[in-house]
Formats: structure tokens, sequence, C-alpha cells
């Protein structure tokens, strides 16, 4: 079994208990083989509520959205009723996006989904941001220098505060990252992803 294939699965078996759940994924490239395999499962996304990670404060059909490639990727093709769909409004200014997610976001997320970045970023939490070291916050905007854009993210307290974790970093770019992020000394800061390690239980799929 694939990489993807293990982390779908396991991704199926989280959102196929009884009941309404809440879903929140990433962006990025990484997922659209992932999605493309939980949009022909099974799963009855009449029940599954689905959030986004982080999103990039652009139009919501430009093709750096993470909501675009969620639409193209997943929502479509698995007919997730549009209620179901809570997205970031990122026509809104960033600041307000942010506050207007997380009056969207439940108590708590049942299922994240994380990626990581090459350099261990995960969400849109990138080394050095003070954000990682925040426990109070929901959601943020954030301005990522490295890619001179600004981002709406969920914060480390939502991440350490669902009920599932999974995370999805395939690719050889990553290896370097995830030693550091999995097996070395906890430093969030320089390694975002390790946010991940401070929970009880993660499930990693990566290689
Ligand atoms: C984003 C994502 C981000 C992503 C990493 C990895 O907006 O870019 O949410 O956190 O998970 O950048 O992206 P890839 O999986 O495409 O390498």
């Amino acid at each position: 079994m694939t990489v993807v294939e293990s982390c779908a699965e396991r991704l199926i078996e989280l959102l196929s208990v009884p009941g309404s759940k809440s879903f929140a994924i990433s962006g990025g490239s990484s997922p659209k083989p992932l999605f493309a395999l939980l949009a022909r499962s099974a799963v009855d996304w009449r029940e599954v509520r689905l959030y986004w990670v982080d999103e990039r404060c652009v139009p919501a059909d430009d093709d750096q959205s993470n909501y675009r490639m969620a639409r193209e990727h997943l929502i479509e093709p698995a007919d997730i009723p549009a209620s179901n769909v809570h997205r970031v409004q990122t026509e809104l200014p960033p600041e307000q996006a942010a506050e207007a997610y997380a009056r969207q976001l439940p108590d708590r997320l049942d299922v994240i989904h994380l990626g990581m970045g090459s350099d261990a970023h995960t969400a849109s939490l990138f080394p050095g941001d003070r954000l990682i070291e925040d426990r109070t916050r929901r959601t943020a905007a954030t301005y990522v220098e490295k890619f001179k854009q600004w981002r709406v993210t969920l914060c480390p307290r939502v991440i350490l505060e669902a009920g599932n974790v999974v995370v999805f970093a395939p690719g050889g770019d990553k290896a370097d990252a995830l030693q550091h992020v999995r097996h070395g000394e906890i430093d969030p800061l320089r390694y975002p992803a390790q946010i991940a390690r401070l929970r009880d239980r993660v499930d990693w799929f990566t290689g």
C-alpha cells in the first residue's frame, strides 16, 4: 500500500464513524491524490463538515487558493453539499477573514489533515512565527515573508485540541525536515510541524 493509500485509509476510517463530524484539510499540492482517493470512497459526505487548516488570502477562484484546489479535487468529485463547506472568506481583509473564520469553527475539530513543507512549516505557521507559541487564539492572519503573502491559519491550540490529527507529508524534499520534526529535540518555533508531537496521539504518513 502506498503512503497516500495508507493515509486515505486512516482518514476514511475516521470520517466513517456514525454522525456528523468536522474535518479540516490542508492545501498545497501533495493533497491532490489523497483527496482523489477520499472522493472515490464510501464516506457519507452529507455528515462531514469541511474546514481548512489554512488559506492563502487570494480570491476563491485563484489558482493559489486552497479552497479552489479542494473544490476541484474533493468537493466537486465527492459532491459535498455546499452547506457543509466552510471556507475562509478571503474576500474580507485578512484580520477580518480570520475573525469570521474563528466564528465558523466548531469548539473542537474532529479530524485535522496537516501537511508539512520542506522547511517544516505546517498550516501557515512558518519557522519563527510567534503564533507558534500562542495557546489562546484559534485563528490568525499572518504575513508569510517567504511568499510575500497574507494567510489565514489555524493556531496551535486548535491542532492540540482536535480529536484526531493526521499528518500527510510525502515526498523526498521533506525528508530532512521530517527527521528533525519527528525525532529531533522539540523546538516548534524552528520546526512548526512538531506542534503535532505535543499531542498524545498523531498519525504520521510520510516517505
Ligand atoms: C499551504 C498548506 C501548507 C502545506 C504545505 C505542504 O497553504 O501551502 O496548507 O501548510 O501543507 O505547504 O504543501 P505540499 O504538500 O504541497 O508540499
